[in-house]
């Protein structure tokens, strides 16, 4: 079907075919990015859950190599779930997945790679003690899963995170503690817990540092460092997460702002974007995020395109940056769109900044709230910005789009926001208007980029202070009928717009040459 071909991205992952969810066990070994994913080998829709496997020496061009584990043992034979990698000191690699085991009890597994002098890792062995971890007195049996990667304490034992929650409502993640990652103890009280966020998946727990954009690994202790805790929640299918402390001594982590806890505050993302996990990539002192891309289109379609999702790309992205076009302090007039001659808009990747051409606030508070009802709700300062995937008589286009509002105290509040609602005529797909606020200070302009990807739209406001994650199914700007605006739909102030706008090449994503001598 040449439309479902369309969708089908370019530079993002995604599996040759067949359905794909959560990242799993990302690491750097020898030279190559392994990653891993829940992969359904059969299928377009979820099942049958095994461990897909890709490498990458750039992050960008991939290889497809055979699956890393299958399902295949009493403790996992209901699925290989979510899990995550450790490196240790000595070189060795842990993996930790859960397995629903032939009951559907959710347990933690242990395996680890065969040979670790294979740069690929081909083969991976399971533990012949498994299961691991087995679900807690108190914890339901299939509320109990994705182990995160082991942060060593200074007792010089390991601890891991497992998510749950407590009476169906209170999200919670438990530590437990190993020396040889074959026995396990559960530690007393919880890492954190949420009343009212469900279930938490996905759970994830890594040091910053305070000053300075290093990555650290997970073991980092010290002063000037802070924790994230990141967990996916089941219920509303969003990924959250908090800056705190963490005290490694009763390894409590407490949010450095109570109101912004795990759950009820910031989102990783405020699109399409779920069960995200991040590894630490030695060999650039930085710390990777990726991320699922779910679907907004229907499990039919899926089943027809033959494939369902992707992840994450990274600042090598810049590598597949082509010719760049320049546009220069356009003015974009209230109320109005003003095409951008680029030709074909299907693959970019766009800088652009905003200027709000004479700003006089007035007293009165803007009726409109958040992002509104998308673009075509105004206000006097916004909504402005792009309209991407859009066909030239605009009948189909997604607005990535600013949208400032005066509050009640007289003071600035802007919104980040991205506008499915137009994006397609075929009825059978989500199309919601996602965003959140977005710190703008004083002296900075209004900024975003923008990555487009046939089916998926990036776009990160301020530097990255707020991300949103779109899929778009357009039935008509597709191929070479995709084109690129600016609009401005403030109804009381005309934008100054600068852009800069690459067309991206392909990436190429391919079985792994066997035969070729590549190492
Ligand atoms: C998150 C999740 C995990 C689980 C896996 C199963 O999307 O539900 O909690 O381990 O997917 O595929």
């Amino acid at each position: 079907n040449a439309m479902f071909y369309w969708q089908r991205t370019a530079y993002h992952f995604q599996p040759q075919k067949n359905w794909m969810n959560d990242p799993d066990g990302p690491l750097y070994h020898k030279g190559w990015y392994h990653l891993f994913y829940q992969y359904n080998p059969d299928s377009a829709i979820w099942g049958n859950i095994t461990w897909g496997h890709a490498v990458s020496k750039d992050l960008i061009h991939w290889f497809y190599l055979p699956l890393a584990m299958v399902p295949d043992q009493w403790y996992d034979i209901n699925g290989c779930w979510t899990g995550s990698a450790t490196l240790l000191p000595d070189g060795r690699i842990v993996m930790l997945y859960t397995g629903s085991t032939n009951d559907s009890v959710q347990v933690q597994n242990l395996a680890y790679p065969a040979n670790l002098s294979d740069p690929l890792l081909l083969q991976w062995l399971k533990y012949p003690g498994n299961p691991v971890v087995v679900p807690p007195t108190g914890i339901e049996d299939e509320e109990f899963r994705d182990p995160t990667t082991a942060w060593l304490g200074p007792d010089g034992s390991w601890r891991i995170a497992v998510g749950t929650r407590f009476n169906t409502t209170i999200g919670t993640a438990l530590v437990f503690q190993t020396t040889n990652f074959s026995d396990y103890e559960l530690l007393d009280g919880v890492l954190h817990a949420v009343p009212g966020t469900g279930m938490w998946e996905c759970v994830d727990f890594y040091p910053v540092a305070i000053n300075g954009s290093v990555g650290l690994d997970t073991t980092a202790l010290g002063p000037g460092i802070k924790h994230v805790l990141k967990a996916s929640l089941d219920d509303t299918k969003v990924d959250h997460y908090a800056i705190g402390t963490y005290d490694m001594i009763t390894d409590k982590w407490t949010p450095d702002n109570p109101e912004e806890d795990v759950g009820i505050g910031l989102k990783v993302d405020y699109g399409r974007y779920y069960a995200s996990k991040t590894f630490f990539d030695q060999s650039k002192q930085r710390r990777i995020l990726y991320g699922w891309v779910n679907e907004t289109d229907s499990e039919a379609d899926d089943l027809e395109k033959g494939w369902a999702s992707i992840q994450w790309p990274v600042e090598e992205v810049e590598s597949l940056r082509l010719n760049a076009t320049v546009f220069k302090d356009v003015v974009v007039e209230a109320g109005s769109v003003v095409p951008l001659d680029i030709g074909t808009a299907t693959q970019l990747d766009i800088l652009a900044e905003f200027e709000i051409e004479t700003l006089v606030l007035n007293s009165t508070e803007d009726e409109v709230s958040d992002c509104g009802d998308g673009a075509v709700d105004r206000s006097t300062y916004g909504p402005f910005g792009v309209l991407v995937i859009a066909d030239d008589s605009l009948s189909e286009l997604t607005p990535i789009y600013f949208r400032p509002l005066n509050t009640s105290d007289g003071s600035l509040e802007t919104y980040f926001c991205a506008d499915e609602t137009r994006s397609s005529k075929a009825p059978d797909v989500t199309k919601r208007v996602y965003g959140g606020k977005i710190p703008v200070l004083d002296d900075e302009n209004y900024n975003m980029r923008v990555l487009v990807d046939h089916s998926v739209v990036e776009s990160f406001g301020e530097g990255g202070r707020t991300v949103i994650t779109s899929r778009v199914y357009p039935t008509e700007a597709i191929y070479g009928a995709a084109r690129l605006f600016l609009f401005n739909n403030a109804s009381g102030v005309n934008v100054k717009a600068t852009l800069k706008i690459w067309e991206m090449n392909s990436a190429f994503i391919r079985p792994f040459p066997f035969e070729e001598t590549l190492f």
